[in-house]
């Protein structure tokens, strides 16, 4: 989608943990838009992973907006949780929720804006009748759980198709893709009309290149 305006969304999975603020004061002066904050219980996914109290003292740490990525069963339990921990996107699979639009609307009652995310079979029939309840769709881009995996094909149709569905229905819903946004795949996926991209390792976090200069090669990519 040439001339769509892309965000960035710094993957803090793939931060240096050890050195957390250096990588928070890089990203800041980056001017990357959000914080992308990948939460796992072990069950959805099989990892576990970015507890609420180290959230809550990045929050404190930063002023780069939140943008949670749930990969968690039954997350209908924890938005206000997440509301308090001051997330500003807060992103449902649609694999784990049975209620999906009460949740969706639970979650912009509580303030903040809503997203789902599918997995790579999953397929977008499901978001039909949600279509007004939801600010993103999260495309993954391969099988969430890890970092640094390869990026699944089929899923830059998708990307094509969830874009198509936004279009076709004049919403102003995102279109974000979390797996591999490497500099070669972000232009693929922007071409497909992604436009919140989740750096992770394959593009902000790598070793031979600043944060400083990973950001500018990705929005130029
Ligand atoms: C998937 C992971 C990745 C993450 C890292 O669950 O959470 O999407 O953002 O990105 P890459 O794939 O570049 O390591
Ligand atoms: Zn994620």
């Amino acid at each position: 989608m040439p001339g769509m305006p892309i965000t960035i969304c710094a993957s803090l999975a793939c931060a240096d943990y050890l050195h957390l603020e250096t990588d928070l004061r890089a990203l800041e002066a980056a001017g990357v838009e959000y914080l992308h904050i990948d939460v796992m219980d072990g069950t959805f996914v099989p990892n576990l992973a970015l507890g609420t109290d180290l959230i809550r003292a990045v929050k404190q740490a930063t002023t780069i907006p939140l943008d949670v990525h749930l990969m968690i069963e039954r997350p209908e339990r924890y938005l206000e949780t997440f509301a308090k921990l001051g997330a500003e996107i807060l992103t449902v699979h649609l694999e784990a929720s049975l209620h999906l639009q009460r949740t969706l609307a639970a979650i912009r009652q509580l303030g903040m804006r809503a997203g789902v995310a599918l997995n790579p079979a999953t397929p977008l029939d499901g978001l039909q009748y949600v279509l007004d309840d939801l600010d993103l769709i999260l495309v993954m881009t391969v099988n969430p759980g890890f970092v640094g995996q390869k990026l699944v094909p089929s899923t830059l149709r998708k990307i094509r198709e969830a874009r198509a569905l936004v279009d076709a229905h004049n919403l102003a819903a995102h279109i974000q893709v979390d797996g591999n946004v490497s500099f070669t795949n972000a232009k693929l996926m922007a071409a497909e009309g992604a436009d919140y991209l989740v750096g992770g390792t394959s593009s902000l976090f790598m070793p031979g290149i600043t944060i400083a200069d990973a950001v500018q090669k990705l929005r130029q990519s």
